[in-house]
């Protein structure tokens, strides 16, 4: 059995562009529902899906910000953020197949550890990588 506090949003995780942050507080609840539906014994299936839906929506609103990078030429403009920014994006990616796995394999000592990193990414790449970028996309006129 684990437990983990949910993430509760607040504005300092505003990034200052609107799909983002949109989808910024969709992703939260995502992640606050995995970890909360997660702290239960569940079936097979269901984990399966639990994770697929992470996994689903966190690659969507990935493609949106790498979207927005290319649009916006980030990579001509600051190319060592967006090499780590894309390489946090699948670091998170991969994390959440590894607990797809271990969850599947009945590995389920490592579960706790691998939520809270997703937890701690999830905040930890909002409040600075994120929010670097916003800031790139705010300076070149974009904030919709
Ligand atoms: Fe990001």
């Amino acid at each position: 059995m684990i437990s983990h506090e949910p993430i509760l949003w607040s504005d300092d995780y505003l990034v200052g562009v609107e799909r983002i942050d949109a989808q910024h507080k969709v992703l939260v609840n995502t992640l606050n529902e995995a970890n909360a539906r997660l702290a239960v014994n569940v079936t097979r299936e269901l984990l399966e899906q639990i994770t697929r839906d992470l996994l689903s929506y966190a690659i969507y609103h990935f493609e949106t910000e790498e979207s927005l990078m290319r649009e916006y030429d980030y990579a001509d403009q600051s190319a060592a953020d967006a090499e780590q920014h894309r390489r946090e994006h699948r670091a998170f990616s991969q994390q959440v197949v590894a607990l797809r796995d271990g969850l599947r394999d009945g590995r389920l000592v490592s579960r706790e550890e691998q939520l809270s990193f997703l937890n701690n990414w999830l905040v930890d790449h909002i409040l600075n990588t994120d929010k670097r970028f916003g800031e790139f996309l705010n300076r070149r006129g974009c904030s919709g």
